[in-house]
């Protein structure tokens, strides 16, 4: 796993941010287990609560294409400070792993490494699901 890749990519991805109601550009790029890269970057909409955050827009991607095994995600976002992603986005992230390492970073060479088990401590998860029956 190369996380300098990761945030190179995160940064590309940052570029493509649509962003006419905050200005706030934020750029994502994880990593699979099959070595493939997703990259995303925000989408804001006229209706405001239906903005999407890069690092969702990234694993709605892997996932969408049948990709969910997530190793790491790195994130970008204001240049010279470290954007942490929101609670909806930890959320989604600990769906799809336990494990999964998240980059926060400002440059290739200035980065935090956290697990998600950091971001989003007692959280509820898919396990919290199981071998319940539905009625
Ligand atoms: N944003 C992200 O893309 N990721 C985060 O983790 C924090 C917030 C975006 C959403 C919105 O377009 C803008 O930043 C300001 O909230």
């Amino acid at each position: 796993m190369e996380y300098k890749l990761l945030v190179k990519k995160a940064i590309e991805s940052r570029e493509k941010a649509y962003t006419p109601y905050s200005n706030f550009k934020v750029g994502a790029a994880l990593q699979t287990k099959s070595g493939k890269i997703y990259t995303g970057c925000n989408i804001e909409c006229a209706s405001y609560g239906a903005t999407n955050c890069a690092e969702r827009t990234a694993i709605y991607k892997a996932v969408s294409e049948g990709d969910k095994e997530i190793l790491a995600i790195a994130v970008v976002g204001a240049p010279e400070e470290y954007t942490y992603p929101c609670g909806i986005c930890r959320q989604v992230i600990v769906e799809f792993g336990k494990e999964i390492k998240i980059i926060i970073a400002q440059t290739e060479e200035d980065y935090k490494v956290y697990n998600i088990k950091e971001l989003l401590p007692n959280s509820f998860s898919p396990e919290d699901l199981t071998e319940r029956e539905c009625t």
